[in-house]
This record gives structure tokens, sequence and C-alpha cells, in this order.
């Protein structure tokens, strides 16, 4: 799949027309590419999808043919409205219909027993099927003109999800016909997984919606999914067989405690290639200080180029030329929303070694914890310092 088989289209969808038909003939083209079997990446709340019908076996074929994508990692089914769960899904129990309609469109994906509508290529072999009703305006349009969706993140496998349409660009470009761009994703990470098929159920994945808030919900505990060594089948969470989320450069999280000997070892790590942080405001200050402190005002200048937003991809800017690349965040939530893009800014730069702040492995920090061990090469453990390789 090197070769470029489509000149990729980019529609912007960022400002969508006020009248339904408007909205429809805007639509059009890659609702049609749908229709004829072919794919069409979209936007949602959480990360950028990877649109094939969800009933045209051959269509769901190119997805993974596409991206790369292992046979045996299962599809989430993307509906825009509820009345539609019937057709992809059957014994469906009440609190399915209860928590899609706390929770939906939103970041919560069911699995369900499937349909006989949906084949076994979108749920690699599996009786069950992942269900989810995407937010964003834009994913709601393609889905009612074009019926159900199944959709992967729209990135290569095991590169960073795209939260912009320039990662899928980069990713996708003349693999796929249409791209519509919505801006930047709200969330930044992957849906929550939650599996119904099991009593009680199961997370199988954290994501945009906390553990805590299903919990305060269904007013039970849950158990998140834990892989069994030497069980082989179908990946049940994303990330147990395969490595994920990853940039190419080396990520270590780093531990708060010794934060003065990690900060010196990062002045000595840039002293022979180019690294990236990923630190929270705080963080970034203290840092700052003691480069300032141990180089002087000039050479610290010359060292470090922090950022409070990443670049778009291709910007050109000579702070991006300079061996550090700071960029730090409020809070979990804005570190989740940025990680991944900072994953390929950092890519884009030529950094080998990414160093990223542990946060709390609760609420929002859960699902964080989760894409950036992963990235790591490791288990979620925070307060311990991963590597990769
Ligand atoms: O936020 C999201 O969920 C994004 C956007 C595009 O909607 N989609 C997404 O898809 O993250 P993907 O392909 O990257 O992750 C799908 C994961 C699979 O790796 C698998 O773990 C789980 O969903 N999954 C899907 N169907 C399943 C099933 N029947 N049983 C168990 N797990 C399933
Ligand atoms: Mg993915």
């Amino acid at each position: 799949m090197s070769e470029a088989i489509y000149k990729t289209r980019v529609i912007n969808t960022r400002d969508l027309p006020e009248t339904a038909l408007a909205l429809v003939q805007m639509l059009a083209g890659p609702a049609q590419a749908i229709q004829r079997g072919e794919l069409v990446a979209f936007p949602t709340e959480t990360v950028y999808g990877l649109g094939a019908s969800a009933f045209m076996p051959e269509a769901i074929s190119k997805i993974y043919e596409v991206k790369g994508r292992p046979q045996d990692n299962p599809l989430i089914v993307h509906l825009a409205d509820l009345k539609d769960l019937e057709q992809v899904a059957q014994d469906i129990p009440d609190i399915a219909y209860e928590l899609f309609k706390a929770f939906s469109p939103g970041p919560l994906t069911l699995i369900l027993p499937k349909s006989d509508c949906i084949p076994y290529e979108a749920t690699a072999g599996l009786d069950t099927v992942g269900i989810r009703f995407p937010k964003t305006a834009t994913s709601r349009a393609l889905i009612r003109a074009a019926g159900p969706l199944v959709a992967p993140s729209a990135n290569l496998s095991g590169r960073p999800s795209p939260t912009r349409a320039e990662h899928v660009l980069s990713d996708l470009d003349g693999k796929i016909p249409y791209i519509l761009d919505g801006g930047n994703c709200q969330i930044g990470l992957e849906s929550t997984i939650l599996d119904l098929t099991q009593d009680p159920p199961q997370i199988l994945r954290p994501g945009g919606l906390t553990q805590e808030t299903l919990e305060a919900f269904l007013a039970e505990k849950l158990t998140r999914f834990q892989a069994k060594p030497g069980v082989t089948g179908p990946a049940k969470a994303p990330g147990m067989k395969y490595r994920h989320y990853a940039p190419k450069a080396l990520v270590t999280v780093y531990q708060q405690e010794n934060q003065k000997q990690a900060f010196a070892d990062w002045i000595e790590a840039s002293s022979d290639k180019r690294i990236g942080l990923f630190l929270s405001d705080r963080e970034a200050e203290e840092f700052s200080g003691y480069l300032t402190s141990r180089l002087g005002e000039e050479a610290a200048s010359h060292k470090l180029a922090h950022l409070s937003f990443i670049p778009t991809e291709g910007e050109v800017n000579p702070a991006f030329q300079k061996p550090i690349l700071l960029y730090s965040y409020q809070g979990v939530t804005e570190a989740a929303h940025d990680l991944f893009a900072a994953f390929r800014f950092y890519d884009e730069q030529g950094v080998s070694q990414i160093f990223v702040q542990g946060e709390e492995v609760s609420g929002a920090g859960q699902a964080y914890m989760n894409r950036l061990s992963k990235a790591a090469g490791g288990e979620a453990k925070p307060l311990e310092v991963y590597k990769h390789h």
C-alpha cells in the first residue's frame, strides 16, 4: 500500500453550514464514497476515525490493509441515533440503553452481542461488537448520510492516534479519497470501552469517560481487564498485544521524586541529541529555572524552546531548532488533549527522546497514563520510569 492511489481531498468541516440541505451537499461526496465501499476519515470528539460501511466486508478489509492493522483487532461501530442500535446488536440489556442515554453522544463504547448484519470482518471473528455514538456534528451527519460506520483511529497501526486532520493526512495521504477536517479533537484520547457481555461489566480500555463517572452511574465498582499471560485470540483491549500510540522517539515517563537528578540528566542528554519534554506548567517553570541556574540566562535561552501549544505540522520556526523542546500543559485534561499531537510534533522535529511527567492514575489521569505507559512500552505503573525498546 505504499503507492498513492487517490488524490486525497481534505474537506473543511470546521464551520458547518446552517441548513440541513447544505450539510448534505457538503458531505455528499464522502457519503457516496462510503457507499461505494471506500474509506473516509472523519473527526470525532476523541480522535479521528477511519470509516467504512459497517455492512460491507470488502470495505472493512480495506481498513486493515490501509492501516497495516493486525487482523485480530476488532473495530468499533459508530452510530448517530439510538434507534439504530438494534440493527447492529442483539439481546441488548436495559443498562445499555440507560448508559447510552446518559453518556451519548460521547466517549463511551459498549460491547454487546452483534447482530447478523455485522460481518465477522468487523469484529475479528467475535460474536460481540463495540458500539459508540460520536459527538461531532460532522460524524453524525456523515453517519446519517452513509449509514453505520466501523472506524478505528485513522492512523497507521502503532502510531499515535490522530487528533488533527493534518495527522491523518501525514499517515494516509494517497491511500483514501477523503479526509473531513474538523480541527482539533476535543478530548484527544479514545473512548472508554465497557464490556456488557460480562457479569459484572468490565472496562476493557480506559478513555474519555472516567471509571469514577461510570461507577457512580452504575452504583457498582468496575474492574479493569488484565491480559492473562499466554492467552491468544482476538485482542480484547488495544495495546495488549501490540505496541501502541508510540512515536519514533524513545518515550520515558519520569517520576517527580528525583526531579533535580532528572533535570540534570535531561540537560546532559540534550548535549548530543535533541530531546522533547512534556510537562505541567509548574514543572516546566521549575525546569527552566534550573536550566538558567546551571547555564546562565543566555546559554539557557539558546538551549530551550518553551511552547504552550503544539504547532501545526509543517510549521517552520527557528525556535524549533533548539536542542530542548519543552511543551507544558495546565492540567491532565489539557495533557490528554495534546499528548498525541506532541508525539507527532517531536517526531517531525527529529527529537530522539521524549520525557513525560507522570500523573495520578485516577479520573482523567487513568486513560492518560494508560496511553502514556503503552507509548513507553510498559504497564501502567506511573511512579516508575518506563522505557520502550
Ligand atoms: O474513541 C474511539 O473509540 C476511536 C474513535 C475513532 O471512535 N476509535 C478507536 O478505535 O479507538 P480503535 O480501533 O483504535 O480501537 C478499537 C478497540 C479494539 O482495539 C478493541 O480493543 C476494542 O476496541 N473492541 C472492539 N470491538 C470489540 C469486541 N467485540 N470485543 C472486545 N473489544 C473490542
Ligand atoms: Mg487505535
